[in-house]
């Protein structure tokens, strides 16, 4: 997200506008907690992980009283349109901005789910997946060493992509998805078939958001059908949000942070910019809430081929 704010101060400054930063999100806009931000401002921040403008949930703007709080702020601040960085809460929260109280904004795709429509990438998406890997190719150590199966559990509430690719890229014998409705006869098949193989060391990567159950629960019945088994969970947590942002995070944060304000400055609202295949996109806040990001069913395909 520091790279999309240097972004969006630089690209502000670089065509003569006054930057404000907001702070604590919508929470903040309401308290009017702003600053102004130069070019300078926001130097070294480019490598750091989180926000330096900080995050909020607003329970406040989820009201009409509350968002015409934060209309009137801006009104009074000077604020002629907003750049938001989030995903669907925040694109949700902008729409009713915009809807309610006509104040432009355009929206950065920012999560590390990368389960927003209009995008190929979302913000944090490829720094996630980097740790991941890093993490699981560490834990498949152990895992070979020992000759152990590990569960790992990976972020994802409603969305595999972090599984899958990971999945993919560390190379597990199977993925457990929110997007499939994966039995656990099925991963117990791949564990049969693993044996037959004569794996003596297995990896699953399993989405929060799976549809089985929690990651402890799959293990203890994988545990009841293969007693032998040494069988371990590793959740990862919240370690996936942070750090510094992959190389690839950090171009699209540039890419999307200047698409963002000249969207403004040509008179666009009420919408997402977005990259795809390589080129600026924008996705009215509507489309983009309403539509899913459809997991890459073929990249599943070849994760299952490489798995054997
Ligand atoms: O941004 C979405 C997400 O990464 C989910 O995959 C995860 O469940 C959630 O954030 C956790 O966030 P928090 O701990 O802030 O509720």
């Amino acid at each position: 997200m520091n790279a999309a704010i240097r972004a969006v101060v630089r690209a502000g400054v670089f065509y003569g506008k006054r930057v404000l930063g907001v702070y604590r999100g919508y929470d903040g806009l309401i308290a009017g907690e702003t600053a102004e931000l130069n070019a300078k401002s926001v130097k070294n921040i480019l490598d750091m992980g989180g926000t330096v403008l900080k995050s909020a949930r607003s329970d406040r703007f989820r009201t009409p009283e509350g968002r015409a709080e934060a209309a009137a702020q801006v009104r009074a601040q000077g604020i002629d349109g907003l750049v938001v960085i989030g995903g669907n809460g925040t694109f949700t929260g902008a729409h009713l901005l915009w809807e309610e109280h006509g104040i432009p904004v355009v929206g950065i795709p920012g999560t590390i789910d990368n389960d927003l429509f209009g995008t190929d990438l979302t913000i944090g998406y490829d720094t996630a997946c980097n740790t991941v890997m890093e993490c699981i190719d560490k834990i498949r150590d152990t895992a070979n060493s020992h000759n152990r199966l590990f569960f790992v559990e990976v972020m994802g509430r409603d969305a595999g992509f972090i599984a899958l690719h990971t999945g993919l890229a560390t190379g597990a014998l199977a993925v457990i998805l929110p997007e499939q409705n994966t039995t656990l006869e099925e991963v117990i098949a791949s564990l049969e078939r693993g044996a037959e193989n004569k794996k003596t060391s297995n990896i699953i990567v399993v989405a929060e958001g799976n549809k089985i159950g929690s990651t402890f629960d799959i293990a203890d019945a994988v545990r009841a059908r293969f007693p032998d088994a040494d069988t371990k969970v590793t959740i990862l947590g919240h370690l996936q949000r942070g750090g510094a942002p992959s190389c690839l995070d950090r171009v699209n944060a540039g890419q999307l942070g200047v698409a963002a304000v000249e969207a403004l400055l040509n008179g666009k609202s009420d919408l997402m910019v977005g990259v795809v295949d390589g080129r600026i996109t924008h996705t009215f806040f509507q489309q983009a809430i309403f539509n899913k990001a459809p997991l890459d069913l073929e990249l599943l395909r070849v994760a299952k081929i490489l798995s054997i």
